[in-house]
């Protein structure tokens, strides 16, 4: 099977496109507006980007009567959001964040979630979410699309701080992703959870190729 994209002739019911970058993370980003309204949403096309610093990036498309979306709004407005973790035990409220509703609206009390302060920026975390990261805004990215919901801005972010939930750590030192169980979107209105992983390194002896692979520490890699 073979199609073009400006032309979307895959004769298929549905766009295959999403189900084809998988499975994607759920970055639930929570803002402050200008005026001090707090706002929640998730959106999977989300990343890091780098380690040192830390960069994530956003995809958010326009909504389809053109505006833009309240996170970028207010990560534009304010220069500051946090980066929420979704599990599977969240997926209702991450979803009724999702609902379009006025600007004038809090998110958090909307789908029933605490908040709990950062230190380094004004937006507020999500307490029930076992990761966040603490973001400034550092530049927007914007890609023409073919309709005015086709058009995305890519908004990059420089993480500052990173807060884990103490009970995930593993007394190994890892993040225990099985227990956390990470939400993530498969396209259509699929979702998965990881409930299983398992440890690949690279077949070299060469330190340096598997020196940050295998999750060596920051600081031990700046003096490489
Ligand atoms: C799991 C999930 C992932 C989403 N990912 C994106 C995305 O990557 N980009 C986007 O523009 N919208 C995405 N959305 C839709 C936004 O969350 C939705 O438009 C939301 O109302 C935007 O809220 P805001 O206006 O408060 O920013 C996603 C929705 C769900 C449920």
């Amino acid at each position: 099977m073979y199609y073009e994209t400006d032309k979307d002739d895959h004769n298929l019911s549905f766009s295959p496109f999403k189900s084809c970058v998988i499975p994607r993370p759920i970055g639930w980003i929570s803002t402050r507006s200008a005026d001090g309204i707090d706002n929640l949403a998730p959106y999977s096309q989300f990343q890091n980007l780098t380690f040192d610093p830390p960069y994530v990036m956003i995809g958010i498309n326009q909504n389809p009567d053109g505006k833009r979306k309240d996170t970028t709004n207010n990560i534009e407005q304010t220069g500051e959001f946090v980066y929420n973790m979704v599990t599977y035990d969240l997926k209702d409220k991450m979803n009724k964040t999702a609902v379009g509703v006025d600007p004038s609206v809090d998110e958090f009390e909307f789908a029933g979630l605490k908040k709990v302060p950062s230190k380094l920026v004004k937006p507020f975390r999500v307490a029930e979410s076992p990761v966040q990261m603490e973001c400034v805004y550092y530049t927007t990215l914007r890609l023409p699309g073919r309709g005015l919901s086709g058009t995305v801005d890519v908004i990059i972010g420089k993480v500052l701080a990173v807060h884990i939930a103490d009970d995930v750590i593993r007394p190994d030192g890892r993040l225990d992703i099985v227990k956390i169980k990470p939400l993530a979107r498969l396209g259509y209105a699929d979702y998965t959870t990881v409930d299983y992983n398992f440890e690949l390194m690279i077949p070299t002896d060469d330190e340096d190729a598997i020196f940050g692979l295998g999750g060596a520490s920051i600081i031990n890699s700046r003096k490489k």
